[in-house]
């Protein structure tokens, strides 16, 4: 039954997001505003692992929480870590489940709660055991969450899994079009689909995960909120809506936040790698639109010849660019520096005379900056939505998952973006970076950016579809009587 906390009328929402920085970050600015601005008490739940990295990346304060707004830590049944790098995704999908005991156990020396919100679909069919309302935020774009709901026709349709590997290197992803998914364009490509599909193997473990997640998608939570705003994604979530519990499209939640920015929650961080803030000093007094911005997410992990490919591609298009090197990008050496280990002795020098290179940096204010001219992706969909809020255009390398669906919209659909191919190439990296900086392309792709912008701004003020469909979700699903 829900309940309000005891001695108060104010609704107690937990948060437990899937333990990776792309979701738990959406996760901290979604329960940010049910705190500020609908005076929500939050129980946020991180488990060990990011306790720790958080403790390291923010200082001994960063869980100290606000009045109204606690952490709590669960732990998670991985070798413990100290190192400043994400866990192996595999292992960690499939080590969820044993967080359900240890949740039961939190949620009972809580407060009453009135509702839960989390991605993790164990801690989901928990909450409604125990008779909580739950409700996902599910952190990618509606088009990757609908092109998800297609896997189990992909299967029954035999496309998917694969024959063999032919099919996954010699055009089938490209050729196959699946013109029957609602809401999506009748253009649309096998590899357009989240990379999951590309497997020969019918036992492939995370393709199962996948389908078993979207049957617990359909049946178990009370709602699904979605970090996306109507305009950009208006015939897709039409189509989900169809499908699926109610449906709430509220972002993008950064700029929802920008509306209370000021508010004691400001403090509350989801940053697991140290933010270098040294690079926006660097970019202070650098010309309007005139460094390439280049970030691969908290992810994705490339090989040495792909990012001396990349470097050579950003040194030969002679732009200046600022560029995120994560300590855990090239296998999981999380010990040294980028610089140090992986790029040519010939490129640091370019950088010297042009570049930035970091471990992690303040994103957000980076788009934001004047400066960024363009933003190299992999397409992880926080990464785009803050770049579409910035009005930026995006130079597109789909790295896995979602990321592929992002891509093919951005630059199909919204029109935004530039997709360089898997194989990178250097002199392609180069040729891309000249035409987003320089090129008729690139000024049309910044102009449909800015338009972007200005309709994700529009969402998310106080009388925007996405502030409505937020006030929706609570009034209709999070604090209202079971
Ligand atoms: C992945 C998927 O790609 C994404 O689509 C899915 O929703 C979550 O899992 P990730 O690789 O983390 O996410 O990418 P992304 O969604 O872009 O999130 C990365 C976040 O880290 C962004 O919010 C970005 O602002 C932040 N970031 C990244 C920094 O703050 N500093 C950096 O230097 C790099």
């Amino acid at each position: 039954m829900a309940t309000r906390v005891a001695g108060t009328d104010k609704p107690h929402a937990v948060f437990f997001p899937f333990p990776a920085q792309g979701h738990v970050k959406p996760a901290l600015q979604l329960a940010k505003l049910l705190h500020h601005c609908h005076g929500f008490q939050v129980t946020f739940v991180h488990t060990e692992h990011n306790r720790r990295r958080l403790l390291r990346s923010r200082g001994p304060d960063a869980l100290a929480g606000i009045p109204g707004f606690r952490f709590a830590a669960v732990p998670d049944s991985l070798p413990p870590s100290d190192v400043d790098a994400s866990q192996d995704m595999g292992a960690l999908l499939f080590s969820l489940e044993t967080l359900v005991p240890h949740f039961r156990n939190l949620v009972s020396d809580l407060p009453p709660v009135t509702c839960v919100i989390s991605d993790i679909e164990h801690i989901l069919v928990a909450s409604k055991e125990m008779g909580l309302p739950c409700v996902t935020l599910w952190t990618t774009s509606a088009c990757a969450f609908m092109a998800f709901q297609q896997f189990q026709q992909l299967v029954n349709r035999g496309i998917v899994p694969l024959k063999d590997d032919d099919q996954l290197w010699n055009g089938y992803l490209d050729n196959t079009v699946l013109d029957w998914v609602p809401g999506m364009p009748k253009d649309m490509r096998l590899r357009d689909f989240p990379s999951f599909i590309r497997t020969t193997d019918p036992d492939d473990a995370i393709l199962n995960l996948v389908l078993r997640s979207m049957a617990y998608q359909r049946t178990t939570p009370t709602a699904i909120v979605l970090n996306t705003f109507d305009k950009l994604e208006h015939e897709v979530l039409i189509a989900i809506s169809t499908i699926l519990p109610p449906i709430y499209a509220v972002g993008p939640l950064p700029l929802l936040l920008d509306q209370v920015s000021g508010s004691e929650a400001d403090t509350l961080g989801s940053d697991l790698s140290k933010e270098d803030p040294a690079c926006l000093e660097w970019l202070k007094g650098k010309r309007p639109n005139s460094v390439v911005y280049i970030s691969f997410g908290s992810i994705a992990t490339l090989s040495k010849e792909q990012v001396v490919e990349f470097a050579w591609g950003l040194a030969n298009s002679k732009q200046e660019f600022l560029w995120v090197i994560r300590k855990d990008q090239v296998g999981n050496d999380a010990s040294d520096g980028p610089a140090a280990v992986l790029l040519p002795p010939q490129f640091l020098e370019e950088t010297n005379k042009r570049g930035y290179l970091t471990n992690w940096c303040p994103q957000e204010e980076v788009l934001q900056h004047e400066a960024i001219g363009a933003f190299l992706t992999h397409c992880g969909w926080n990464s785009m939505l803050e770049s579409i809020s910035a009005g930026v255009p995006m130079l597109c390398w789909p790295f896995g998952a979602d990321e592929h669906t992002n891509s093919r919209y951005a630059c199909s659909e919204w029109r935004v973006g530039m997709e360089i191919g898997s194989d990178v190439k250097r002199d392609e990296v180069e040729s891309a970076i000249r035409e987003v900086m320089e090129g008729d392309k690139g000024k049309e792709m910044r102009r449909m950016a800015m338009e972007w912008k200005e309709k994700a701004t529009l969402a998310a003020l106080p009388c925007g579809s996405s502030w409505i469909s937020l006030e929706k979700v609570i009034g209709e699903v999070l604090t209202a009587p079971l």
